[in-house]
This record gives structure tokens, sequence and C-alpha cells, in this order.
């Protein structure tokens, strides 16, 4: 059964509202009234977007709709996200099980539990050293380029075994590739500059082996270097720019919410807790899981045709009130565990031990080792990334 759509298919993304925390109210309201609802994109095309917990879960489980970028009506949000689709060899976040499957297979080892968890005290020196610099440094410091973005940079770089020396090189160039406003012939320079120095990594791997995930790749005989490469840059990329924008903006929402932030210093303890609330709380990935549909679906209702596209808002699920009770308040204790920000299904995040080891440590250490942590300027004048891929704050000046 579909139901009709007497309204103006909302023009995609929509702007956030007051609070720079929550995802913006007409995602809010289309959960509310019609949580499977007709969006237009940039281009003028239209596609679904599903906004409550149990459809986004619904789609994200079947592989009916598919995250294959080639297929016809998969839905960008940018022009430069479609010309990186068509442009380049397909990772695996964009391909559909088998071969999926395979890809994912040759990382799920290094992603595991238990080897992340191993990593706990060499990151625990990590997060002190750069705290250290930040501090030695002197106040005031930004907080986003001294410490929420080096610490996941360089601990992907030693599990891929990049150089760290050149992180400036890669996290520009991932910088250009995630923002919204950048032009097509940027973001293809920047992805063809990224490839070319995994390729040359890659092919110094084949001689000079290490034990880093891009050595083991190449040892494993089944990739070509230019496949190697498409896959350490979906590492390189995922790896560091999701975590350091998570940390900020985390350290930013507990800032603003100093009850929150005086229950975790008093009960270090619920750090883990604490990371998954702030996880569905800010849900930095903001622009909606792209799906495309490849049969006919029926989804809350509404009937989604073969080759129509489907954005999956985790954002907006996250703060679906049948699942999540007082869902637009922080609460560090909550039992959030059904939050959706790693994704769900075959596709949900393969780093997700990592960030959370990474960001239960940084939160942690931040606000245990300064306890006169503050904001260096008005909170009116922080610049929100409204304009990029991955949600946060441009900068945070910050003294202690
Ligand atoms: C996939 C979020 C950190 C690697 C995803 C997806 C989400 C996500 C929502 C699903 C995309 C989809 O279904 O279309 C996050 C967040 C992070 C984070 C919020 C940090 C707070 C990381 C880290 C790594 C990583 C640290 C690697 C080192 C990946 C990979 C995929 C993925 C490889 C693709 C998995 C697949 O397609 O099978 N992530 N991520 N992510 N993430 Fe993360």
């Amino acid at each position: 059964m579909t139901t009709a759509h007497p309204v103006e298919p909302l023009s995609f993304p929509a702007p956030r509202g007051a609070c720079p925390f929550a995802p913006p109210p007409a995602y809010e309201q289309a959960r509310r009234e019609q949580p499977v609802s007709r969006v237009t994109l940039w281009d003028g095309s239209q596609c679904w977007m599903v906004t409550r917990h149990a459809e986004v879960r619904t789609v994200l489980r079947d592989q009916r709709f598919s995250s294959d970028a080639s297929l016809p009506g998969f839905p960008f949000v940018t022009d430069g996200r479609r010309a990186l689709a068509n442009e380049t060899i397909s990772n695996l976040i964009r391909l559909d099980d088998p071969e999926h499957a395979r890809l994912r297979r040759m990382l799920t080892a290094d992603f595991m539990i238990k080897k992340t968890e191993v990593l706990r005290p060499r990151i625990q020196r990590i997060v002190d050293d750069f705290l250290d610099r930040m501090v030695a440094h002197g106040a005031p410091a930004d907080l986003v380029t001294e410490y929420a973005l080096p610490i996941p940079s360089l601990v992907i770089c030693l599990l891929l075994g990049v150089d760290y020396v050149d992180h400036a090189y890669f996290q520009e160039r991932s910088r250009v590739m995630l923002h919204n406003h950048s032009t097509v012939d940027q973001i293809r320079q920047a992805r063809d500059e990224l490839t070319d120095y995994l390729q040359q990594l890659a092919e110094r791997k084949r001689r000079e082996p290490d034990d880093g995930i891009i050595s083991r790749l190449v040892a494993r005989g089944e990739l070509g270097d230019d496949e190697v490469a498409t896959m350490g840059l979906l590492l390189l990329v995922a790896g560091h720019e999701t975590t350091a924008n998570m940390t900020s903006l985390s350290a930013l929402a507990l800032l603003r919410d100093p009850a929150q932030l005086a229950r975790l210093r008093a009960e270090p303890a619920l750090v883990k807790t604490a990371v998954e609330e702030l996880l569905r709380f800010l849900s930095i990935v903001h622009s909606g899981l792209p799906r495309v549909a490849t049969e006919d679906m029926v989804v809350g209702g509404e009937t989604i045709r073969a080759g129509e596209g489907v954005l999956c808002m985790i954002s907006a699920a996250n703060r679906d009130e049948e699942v999540f009770a007082t869902a637009d308040q922080l609460d560090l204790a909550r039992e959030s565990r059904r939050h959706v920000a790693f994704g769900f299904g075959v596709h949900q995040c393969l780093g997700q031990p990592l960030a959370r080891v990474e960001l239960q440590i940084a939160v942690e250490t931040l606000f245990r080792r300064l306890p006169g942590l503050q904001l260096a300027i008005p909170y009116e004048d922080i610049r929100f990334r409204t304009d990029m891929a991955i949600y946060g704050v441009h900068e945070l000046p910050v003294t202690w």
C-alpha cells in the first residue's frame, strides 16, 4: 500500500535547527509524520529518505537494497561523490556480497574486538603523548588539530604501515574528498594523489614487507596494487576523520552539559556507556547511508520501486523516541547499544571496535587530566561541519 504524498518532497539536505547536536528538524518531523518519504537532491533527482529506527534497520539488513554505486538510481548527495563512484575502483563499502564479503574477510581479523583490546596500552600512550604536547604548547589550543585528529590518524597509520610523517599530505586530501563544497576537479585530484601515494606504498611493501595491514594485503597475492591502494584509501579516510570528529564533538557536547560531565568525572567506569550514548546522540555520519532497491520493496507502508534510491538517516533513527526514551537528552548512563551510528547489516562499520577503544581512551583521558578544560571562544563562534560528509566542528579552541 502506498500513501499519497500531498506535500512537496523535501529538499535534501535540510538545514540544522537551533541545536547543533540534533538532526535537522525536517528529518525529525519526517520521522514522526512520514518515516519513508521522498526528497529532492542537488541535481533535481528524487529518492527516498528513511528516518525511523525500525525502517532504517529493515533497509540496511536487506541486501536487496544494494550498496553498489554503479547501479542506476543510486543516490549521490553531491556531484563530487557521484564523480568519485563513477571513476574509481569500488571499495568494499560500495559493493554487494559476495564481492563485498570476499574483500571484508581480508580485514576482519585486524579489527576484531580481541585484537583492538590488545592495542589499549599503546593507544593510551599515544593519547597521553598528544595531550602532553598540547599542554606543553600552552593554552589556548585547538583541540581538533592538537588532540582529536592526530590520535586516530597515528593509530591508523601504525596499523596500515603508513608513515605518519606524511600525515599532513593525506589529511589535507581526505578533507578535500569529504568536503561537500569541493569541486569535482579538486576531488579527482585529491583522490588521484592519495591513490598514487598508496599504490607506491603497496609496491614498496612488496619489496620491504612489515607487519602492517597493507603489507599483509599485498602478501596474500589476491589483489593488485591498485586494489590494495583502494582498500588502504578507505581505511585511511574512514579511520581518522570519523573518530577525530567524534572526539571533538563529544568534548564540546560534554562541556555544554556540566551535569553529565560531572557524572563522568565522578564515575570514570561510565566511559564505555558514555561513548555509546555520545555516538547515538551526535550521529556524525549525517548525510544518510545510500542504497538502491534492486526489487520492488514495501517499507513502512511505502512501495520503493526497483531502481529507486534510498537514504537511511541514522541521525534521525538514533533520536527515535520509540527506541530511546527522552531521545533528545544526553544521558551517559543510558543503555544505548541499539544505536545505528555504525550502520547495520553486512556493511556495519568494520572499524567500530577500534573506534570505541580510541574514543573511550581519548574522552576519559582528556577530562581526567584537564579538570579545568573550557572553551576559549564564545560558543556562538564555533563553526560546525554542516558542509562536510562527516559532522563535527572545524576547530575547537580550548583553555584549561
Ligand atoms: C562503515 C561509521 C570509524 C572503517 C561504516 C558505516 C558507518 C560507519 C555508519 C556504514 C556505511 C554503510 O553502511 O554504507 C563510523 C563511525 C566511526 C567509524 C561513526 C567512528 C566514530 C571507523 C574506523 C575504521 C572504519 C576507525 C577503520 C579503521 C570502516 C569500513 C567500513 C565502515 C572499512 C565499510 C564496511 C563495509 O562496507 O563492510 N562506518 N566509522 N570506521 N567503516 Fe566506519
